[in-house]
């Protein structure tokens, strides 16, 4: 059984205007247990979206969301407590995402408080220095305030938050993004080795190719909130089937220099997300659109083992 079951999953937001933006559009996803899986697409693609719908921080529109085979809406609140304990977050922005107000150790500490009431102070005071260590922080840290501390220290806090009540699965949302290069290799070799230590499931969500390639076992590429493709990463990045992946990739310099990425610009802008999509959400954009592609909903088909693509001439 997956880890995470999202079944024919919508979710739309209202703008100002009263026009609707569908953010996640009929997807379906699995993630394994003990693997990494990667979501990439465009900013404004549904990835955050899709990532708050797995956490149960948001409700869908209509779908389903399943943790452990047990669809997560209408969850008793005693129920969905045990669920949030298992399920961590790591954002873009660490310093917006840690309170000022409170000292490291009280930030590590919340969670604890809320989830684990039978803990003695001394208890709690112990779990939040082993959990300062393990993301390679002096304990001392504790009593000093978050933005005293640099990026890169300030996101290794909010690792040690999202890991202090053991989570099963863990999304990482552009974790690096917002931090120096010589930073982000070392963050990430970090979220690598907690990998390998607790047997963490991420879900990891990112628009860097390289790091997608470097850290996961499975892909999903989403545009305008839909699935376009997805499959084993070694195999979609070596043999993208998706125009729209191959602009991805294309956009990314080859590490290799015999191998020259696939050449495959993207024309024209993005459509409007408000705007009603009978097709192909990538007509008016595709080099090899043809007069089908903007009659029906493409579904994804395979075109290799666990290889998926929603497009009509892949
Ligand atoms: N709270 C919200 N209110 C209105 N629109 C939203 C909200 N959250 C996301 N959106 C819209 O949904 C779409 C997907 O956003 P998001 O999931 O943040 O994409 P990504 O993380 O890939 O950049 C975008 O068009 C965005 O403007
Ligand atoms: S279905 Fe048509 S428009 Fe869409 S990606 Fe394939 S060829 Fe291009
Ligand atoms: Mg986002």
């Amino acid at each position: 059984m997956p880890l995470v079951d999202l079944r024919n999953v919508f979710r739309s937001f209202r703008r100002p205007d009263g026009s609707s933006v569908w953010a996640v559009n009929d997807v379906s996803l699995t993630v394994e247990q003990g693997q990494t899986t990667a979501l990439i697409g465009e900013s404004g693609s549904g990835k955050s979206t899709l990532g708050r719908l797995v956490l149960g921080l948001l409700p869908p529109d209509s779908g389903t969301v399943s943790f452990e085979g047990v669809n997560i809406a209408g969850l008793p609140r005693p129920e969905m407590r045990r669920l949030r304990a298992r399920l961590g977050v790591v954002f873009q922005e660490p310093y917006e995402s840690l309170n000022p107000r409170l000292t490291v150790g009280a930030i590590v500490e919340e969670p604890l408080i809320i989830h684990r009431p039978a803990l003695t102070r001394a208890e709690r005071r112990a779990r939040v220095d082993q959990a300062l260590r393990e993301v390679d922080l002096d304990p001392q840290v504790a009593d000093r305030y978050p933005q005293a501390m640099s990026g890169g220290q300030q996101q290794r806090v909010g690792i040690a938050r999202a890991l202090i009540l053991e989570p099963s699965l863990v999304v990482l949302d552009e974790p690096t993004s917002s931090l120096d290069l010589s930073v982000r290799a070392q963050i990430l070799e970090l979220f690598g080795r907690l990998r390998a230590k607790h047997g963490l499931t991420y879900l990891f969500i990112s628009h860097d190719i390289t790091t997608v390639e470097y850290f996961s076992d499975q892909v999903i590429v989403l545009y305008l909130g839909r699935v376009v493709e997805r499959g084993p990463t070694p195999e979609v990045l070596a043999r993208p089937r998706h125009p729209y992946t191959q602009a991805l990739l294309s956009a990314r310099l080859s590490v290799d220099p015999t191998v020259s990425p696939p050449h495959f610009p993207m024309t024209g802008d993005p459509p409007s997300p408000t705007a009603f999509i009978p097709g192909c959400p990538l007509v008016g954009r595709c080099p090899l659109e043809v007069s089908e592609c903007s009659k029906a909903p493409v579904p994804l088909h395979a075109v290799g083992v666990g290889h998926e693509v929603a497009c009509i001439r892949a």
